[in-house]
């Protein structure tokens, strides 16, 4: 692993996965390729934008001639794919994107990385690997009383994101299959923690309690996620590409499964402790149960057994601790928030997905 691209280094977990490679390896060339779209934030990099061993490509995976252009103009061996769209609820007010993105957008860098290294050859084919950041959502939803999934549970996404990502998925295992394409896929739950666009419900519910807003609650609020801090996540990949198999899948996820409604009363509990002065305490005041998602799948939960036996990885933090350094990130960051909150995408995105819910409630 010596020149590496990261797609969609501008997001959440690329931007994090960008600074922990870099504290962790020194002998590395790495560069980040991204479209910049509504979640991509160079802000997030500003750290590291001069570090000479990293490198910004402002770039679209659904262009072939870039992604091959970077491919060889930087003789990558390792590829780590973060890009997608990644937004559930913008998944159901606007699929479209998601299918190009996800699908067509993966497509176009598989068949990159089969030109670079299968067709030219360009490289020993024992150091390349095509590396696929996927989700839990492709298994579905679960029941209160069924097991956690495993890497051989059935696909059965429910969303258009999901099914954009489970597609995705199986193009990357077809191309291992078909071409011998070397590669390995990761399946996450819900991460959480620095850098993460206020739209995903935990940075959401924060910056909403700051201001005194209401905090939206879907539906019930018994809805169960399994939280891993993002930390935890990119030491996993971190390991599945120094010591991973090719052609294997690994779960990640972070043992820890409150409802949504318990997440959202703790980040409460949290910032009237760390806003003792607040004008808007308490802050449980705030909540709001407002209209359900559609189709919304009610748990997930992800048995990490095989990634704990075959590469010794299981999660360092706890959630209570990760959700406090996470509200305290926020609170630490005004300059960041502030960035997103002005621009009008956002804005607009806030009314298109929550005035019709309220209205609906
Ligand atoms: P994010 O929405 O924060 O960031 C996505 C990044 O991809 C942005 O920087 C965006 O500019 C970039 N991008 C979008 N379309 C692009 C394109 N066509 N070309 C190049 N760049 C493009 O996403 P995230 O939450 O960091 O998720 C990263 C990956 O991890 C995704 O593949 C997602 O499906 C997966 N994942 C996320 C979670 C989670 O909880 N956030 C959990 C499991 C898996
Ligand atoms: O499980 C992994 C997935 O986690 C990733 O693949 C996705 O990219 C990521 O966005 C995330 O999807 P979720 O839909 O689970 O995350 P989100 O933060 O949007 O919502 C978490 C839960 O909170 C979900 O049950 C819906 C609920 N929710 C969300 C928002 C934004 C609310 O109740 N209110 C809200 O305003």
């Amino acid at each position: 692993m010596k020149n590496i691209l990261v797609t969609g280094g501008a997001g959440f977990i690329g931007s994090n996965f960008i600074h922990h490679l870099l504290r962790v390896e020194t002998d590395i060339r790495l560069v980040n390729a991204d479209a910049l779209t509504y979640a991509g934030n160079l802000d997030s990099l500003a750290d590291v934008a001069d570090d000479p061993r990293y490198h910004f490509v402002q770039s679209n995976i659904c262009d072939g001639e870039q992604m091959g252009a970077i491919l060889r103009d930087f003789q990558i061996d390792t590829i780590v794919h973060f890009a997608a769209e990644t937004h559930v609820d913008r998944s159901i007010l606007g699929p479209r994107q998601f299918i190009e993105t996800n699908l067509v957008g993966t497509f176009t860098l598989l068949e990159a990385a089969r030109n670079y290294w299968l067709n030219e050859k360009a490289l020993p084919l024992q150091s390349v690997r095509f590396h696929h950041v996927s989700t839990d959502e492709v298994f579905g939803s679960l029941a209160l009383d069924e097991p956690a999934w495993t890497e051989d549970t059935p696909y059965a996404p429910n969303s258009p994101y999901a099914a954009s990502k489970a597609g995705s998925d199986h193009l990357v295992r077809s191309y291992g299959h078909t071409f011998g394409l070397p590669y390995t896929i990761t399946n996450c739950s819900n991460n959480y923690g620095a850098y993460q666009f206020p739209e995903k419900l935990i940075p959401l519910i924060i910056l909403n309690a700051l201001e005194g807003k209401p905090l939206p609650v879907y539906g019930d609020g018994q809805q169960i996620r399994d939280w891993l801090h993002v930390e935890d996540h990119c030491e996993a990949i971190h390991l599945v590409l120094t010591k991973g198999k090719n052609g294997e899948t690994y779960n990640i996820g972070g043992e820890n499964q409150p409802a949504n409604l318990t997440i959202v009363e703790t980040i409460c509990a949290i910032l009237d402790d760390l806003r003792r002065d607040s004008p808007h305490k308490p802050h449980r005041n705030l909540i709001q149960f407002v209209a359900d998602r559609p189709g919304h799948d009610r748990r997930y939960d992800m048995d990490t057994r095989k990634i704990n036996a075959q590469l010794g990885w299981s999660p360092r933090h706890t959630l209570e601790q990760g959700l406090r350094d996470t509200v305290q990130w926020y609170l630490s960051n005004p300059e960041w928030v502030d960035a997103i909150r002005q621009r009008q995408e956002y804005k607009g995105w806030l009314d298109a997905n929550y005035k019709s819910r309220e209205e609906k409630q």
